[in-house]
């Protein structure tokens, strides 16, 4: 089977990318699926989150990157770069650090942008998730292209709706020259503020520009952040909390939806129709 290339994407910053990648990729490998989890951001969080700050790895993004511009009869993979030890079965994963960004101008003025996606070809994983920068850039473009599925998180304030636009815009660019198979998943609606008419109104919105929106909701907790430090997804380190529950719920029905086939968009109706049931049901002001 294909295996799935999911890329968690908004070029807003701050709201949960890295944060659903590492979980999102720890629930696909407690759920026995061989995992990679691909940093794709020169901020390299994604690393820090499963190696912590002070480990090195030997082989990182940059460097797959870096040989891709140079020729080579053989063709380059990505698989040769894998971190192996990141602690948690199933998972591996591709560093990334600050180097990625001093090759970012030669990458584009070679025209690189397919080197990722056919880096992951003959993949033996059965998931890949890629977490790309904040940024409308060479690296977010790449993942676009890489991918075969997307997954938008939101953090449900006033400019989400504005950047879901222009998500859209890029979804469809990158459908009509590159990835036509590109598949919306859905939005997540990550720091969910339980009862407030504030969040449902966004989220009302966000279906309107024509999303399909994820359940349930990831409240905030600041339980994820102490995950960082901790340098474990909280999925694995705190399996009971309320917030890994939700993000274990989520996985399951991401995968349901996956395995669908159907365009995600097709149900919004019916989205539109629960949330506004909801919205009537909480009776907020
Ligand atoms: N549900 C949540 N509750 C509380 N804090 C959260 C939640 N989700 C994410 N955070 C925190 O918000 C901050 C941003 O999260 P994260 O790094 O995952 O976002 P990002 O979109 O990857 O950011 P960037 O755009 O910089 O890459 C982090 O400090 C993280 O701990
Ligand atoms: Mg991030």
């Amino acid at each position: 089977m294909a295996p799935i290339i999911r890329v968690i994407y908004n070029q807003k910053g701050g709201v949960g990318k890295t944060t659903l990648a590492v979980n999102l990729a720890a629930c696909a490998a407690r759920s026995g699926k061989r995992t990679l989890l691909i940093d794709s951001d020169p901020q390299g969080n994604a690393t820090s989150y499963i190696l912590g700050q002070e480990k090195y790895p030997d082989n990182t993004l940059a460097d797959y990157y870096e040989s891709c511009l140079h020729l080579n009869i053989f063709r380059q993979s990505i698989f040769e770069y894998i971190t192996l030890n990141t602690k948690i079965p199933n998972l591996h994963l591709v560093a990334c650090n600050r180097e990625l960004e001093d090759l970012r101008t030669k990458l584009e003025n070679k025209h690189k942008i397919m080197k990722l996606r056919e880096g992951l070809k003959n993949n033996t994983y059965d998931h890949v998730y890629l977490d790309p920068p904040p940024a409308n850039d060479f690296f977010s473009l790449a993942c676009l292209i890489a991918a075969n599925e997307i997954i938008i998180p939101i953090d449900c304030d006033a400019f989400s709706i504005r950047a879901a636009s222009e998500i859209k815009n890029t979804i469809e660019e990158v459908r009509q020259d590159h990835n036509p198979s590109l598949k919306v998943l859905g939005i997540v609606v990550n720091q969910y503020q339980k009862g407030t008419k504030h969040s449902l109104g966004i989220i009302q919105e966000l279906q309107k520009i024509g999303f399909s929106i994820l359940e349930p909701f990831i409240p905030s907790s600041v339980k994820i952040r102490e995950s960082h430090s901790e340098i474990k997804p909280i999925v694995i380190g705190h399996p009971d909390h309320a917030v890994s529950q939700a993000i274990n719920s989520l996985f399951h029905s991401i995968e349901s939806i996956s395995q669908t086939k159907i365009p995600a968009n097709e149900s919004i109706e019916n989205k539109k129709n629960q949330i506004k049931e909801k919205s009537d049901s909480l009776h907020l002001d």
